[in-house]
């Protein structure tokens, strides 16, 4: 029986370009539908752009555009990225259509009914000159813990201390610098905490579905149990899905004014998305009856599954509230989570001034091929939550040994003998090596497709390969070149040839689901139909004629990648355009659930970003003092320098003032006499270095041009008021 199955991928924000973290769960996804349908099952593969939000409507209106403007060129964007990298969605839509709409209402409406939402007054932080609520991103402040200044509402990077806004000292609104102020408003919520919910949730997250396999992978069971917490104890508080205006989202019916959060109808694009599917095929004359998927009862009857790729850090909101909201709404609930763990560069987070924040477009526009990355990020995958390390060394390796090394390599060396002795076309299968064939290929059918299943592509592809050292070992042992070369072998060079053109032919249809583009090069070299998943494989029939044979993949070399490295990396100078920040909580009082699934998508998403930036713990490591030149004077023997006392206020044990001597480059703009009582800025901390002139026991600050000298040197100087030894921060 056909399985009939919807797949879906987590939806982008619409704020960020594609990057190649994001990729690990589209590539693994993409992998998937592409494996099943090869095996003959029925799948509709959608995705959408997610586009609500705080974060879309300030970005929209810094570049000038309408939010609408900017969701449209940014859904172009990231479809251009995903199809050159192979993930070939059915559909790519926004949340912001009128399928969503629909969904969005009728789930809320439905809920409404059955007495799940509540309205509450709550409190939160207003910014007055902005007219709007602050959500946490957009607070900032001093750590009420460690007291480091420009922090986040929700927690501090320097310290990792997490809080409510309202507990940030001397807060400012990010959007405006204003002072926020504490307004009360009405706020919709979902009740979680409901009996019937929490009942549900239990059940769900740790049952199976209706093929009796687990929704949740072990490690993901075990993270709901957590957040669920013990039969008896209700640990779900409820979630609060309104915002006020403004907003860019849809607005609650019968409530002027609010609307819904971006993540109450951001799992609902996925039906959405779905739908607008079904219409466009219908249009073309095609059903697809998208109620067997989504009604609840009708799927139970039809059989239909609904699986979703996601990446670790939003398991919360796909585990907790999407099934809840689902379930009583009378919708089906998910058969699957699939949930991918995190990418990381040379086994760091990835960091835009290492040039290890590659986005997907770089990569295209480097000319590096996409299909290099899906082998590499389908080797590393193992169906588990575990974060995944691109090495960039070991992705050379791996693409020109395996790729190039073993599997084109059956084909660069047998193809060329049937075109240029047999007419290009094949010869029987080697009677000899028939049994040989049935039995090993037999055997790594089975692993081969129970490991695609579980998405333990790694484990496919090492058997992959295993089987690609088979044929190579078979070329090797009767060597077609040595047969080339003697009288009477024709027929043993011709079996040759073509028992491992068979091979290959196999290997190919194992790696289709890796490598798209490549098994459709290799369909048109061997003039064979489109591969399906074949349990018994027949060898290619004696006579068939192959196209001739053009090199189907070149090596990756070194200089590629460094190419692409430099190409993403960004000076330390403070970044232009910062990180995309992501849809965050506001309430003071919202539920702990919902506190605990952002903060979380914060962390794991911050990380990756934050690593141009140094934390205010590295700044303050830097001892800056207010210095008085006390003493300025030529140095004999040296071009450059000019010997500065400095007093920063210290004094020697007996309390007379003991300045510092520090070697300064800055001959060339200064004549030492003009320096002597002027203030300056120095570093007070820097490990005091003997010179050739003496001791030198600090550095004082200058700007210059990058180049050096050309436009001169400029000493620091404070305004007046400071005096020496201040500390300045
Ligand atoms: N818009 C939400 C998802 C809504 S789904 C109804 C979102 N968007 S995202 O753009 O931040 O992330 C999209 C997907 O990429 C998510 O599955 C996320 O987990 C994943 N990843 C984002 N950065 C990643 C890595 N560095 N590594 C692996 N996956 C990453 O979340
Ligand atoms: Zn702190």
């Amino acid at each position: 029986m056909p399985r009939k199955i919807l797949v879906t991928n987590a939806l982008p924000y619409a704020n960020g370009d594609i990057h190649l973290g994001h990729l690990v769960g589209y590539i693994q996804a993409d992998i998937w539908v592409r494996f099943q349908r090869m095996r003959g099952h029925s799948v509709h593969y959608v995705c959408a752009d997610d586009t609500h939000g705080t974060p879309v409507m300030l970005r929209a209106e810094k570049e000038g555009l309408t939010p609408e403007q900017l969701i449209d060129r940014v859904h172009g964007e990231h479809l251009r990225d995903f199809t050159a990298f192979g993930v070939a969605f059915d559909n790519y839509h926004s949340t912001h259509s009128t399928e969503n709409r629909f969904y969005a209402e009728d789930i809320y409406g439905k809920l409404r009914t059955g007495g799940l939402i509540d309205t509450r007054s709550i409190e939160q932080y207003y910014d007055p000159v902005k007219e709007m609520f602050l959500p946490d991103r957009f607070i900032k402040g001093e750590c009420p813990k460690c007291g480091a200044a420009d922090q986040y509402g929700d927690n501090c990077e320097a310290c990792g201390a997490a809080y409510a806004p309202t507990e940030l000292k001397n807060p400012y609104s990010a959007v405006s610098g204003a002072k926020p102020v504490l307004k009360t408003s009405e706020h919709y919520f979902f009740r979680l905490s409901d009996e019937r919910a929490v009942a549900f949730l239990r059940e769900w997250t740790r049952g199976t579905n209706a093929a009796g396999e687990r929704r949740l992978q072990a490690e993901a069971a075990n993270k709901m149990k957590e957040w669920l917490g013990e039969e008896g104890e209700n640990t779900l508080s409820d979630w609060d899905i309104s915002r006020d205006a403004p907003y860019f989202g849809f607005e609650i019916p019968g409530a002027p004014g609010k609307y819904f959060y971006v993540w109450l109808d951001a799992p609902i694009g996925y039906l959405a998305s779905f739908r607008n599917l079904a219409d466009k095929r219908a249009a073309a004359g095609e059903t697809i009856a998208v109620e067997d998927y989504t009604d609840s009862a009708r799927a139970a009857a039809a059989g239909t599954e609904m699986v979703h790729f996601i990446g670790k850090d939003i398991l919360y909101f796909h585990a907790l509230f999407w099934p809840a909201m689902l379930k009583f709404a009378g919708y089906a609930t998910p058969s699957q989570l699939c949930v991918n763990g995190f990418l990381t560069v040379d086994g760091a987070k990835m960091s835009k001034s290492r040039g290890t924040f590659i986005t997907a477009h770089s990569y295209i526009a480097q000319k590096l091929n996409p299909e290099w990355l899906r082998y590499y990020f389908a080797g590393k995958s193992n169906g588990t939550m575990e974060d995944v390390d691109l090495n960039l060394d070991d992705m050379i390796a791996k693409v020109n040994s395996d790729l190039v090394g073993k599997f084109v390599n059956i084909a660069s060396r047998c193809a060329g003998f049937i075109g240029k002795r047999f007419d290009g076309r094949l010869g029987e299968f080697d009677a000899s090596f028939e049994l040989d064939y049935k039995l090993k290929w037999h055997s790594a059918f089975k692993t081969i497709v129970l490991a695609y299943e579980e998405r333990d592509y790694g484990r496919a592809l090492r058997e992959i390969m295993h089987l690609a050292d088979i044929a190579n070992q078979y070329v090797n042992d009767h060597k077609p070149w040595e047969l080339a070369k003697q009288e009477g072998q024709e027929a043993r060079l011709h079996a040759v040839c073509s028992t491992a053109l068979t091979m290959f032919r196999d290997l190919t249809c194992y790696l289709k689901p890796v490598l798209p583009a490549l098994a459709f090069q290799v369909e048109s070299f061997l003039a064979i139909p489109a591969m399906r998943w074949q349990e018994q494989w027949a060898p290619l029939p004696n006579g068939h004629a192959i196209q001739p044979y053009s090199h189907l993949m070149t090596r990756v070399e070194r200089k590629q990648i460094d190419a692409l490295l430099e190409a993403n990396r960004e000076s330390l100078a403070p970044a232009v355009t910062s990180a995309p920040v992501k849809e965050a909580k506001d309430a003071k009082v919202a539920s702990s659930q919902q506190r605990h699934a952002e903060k979380q998508q914060h962390a794991t998403q911050s990380a990756e970003t934050a690593a141009a930036h140094i934390s205010i713990d590295d700044f303050t490591k830097v001892e800056l003092r207010i210095a008085r030149i006390v003493n300025a004077e030529h140095v004999d023997g040296a071009d450059k320098l000019i010997r500065l006392q400095l007093d920063i206020g210290e004094t020697d044990d007996a309390g007379a003032p003991k300045p510092r001597q520090v070697f300064a480059g800055i001959k060339s703009a200064y004549d030492p006499a003009s320096l002597v009582g002027r203030l300056t800025v120095m570093v007070a901390n820097l490990a005091p270095r003997k010179m050739k002139f003496g001791m030198s026991e600090g550095m004082v600050l200058a700007a210059s041009d990058p180049e050096g000298q050309t436009a001169g040197l400029f000493l620091l100087s404070p305004d007046a008021g400071a005096t020496p030894g201040m500390r300045v921060k």
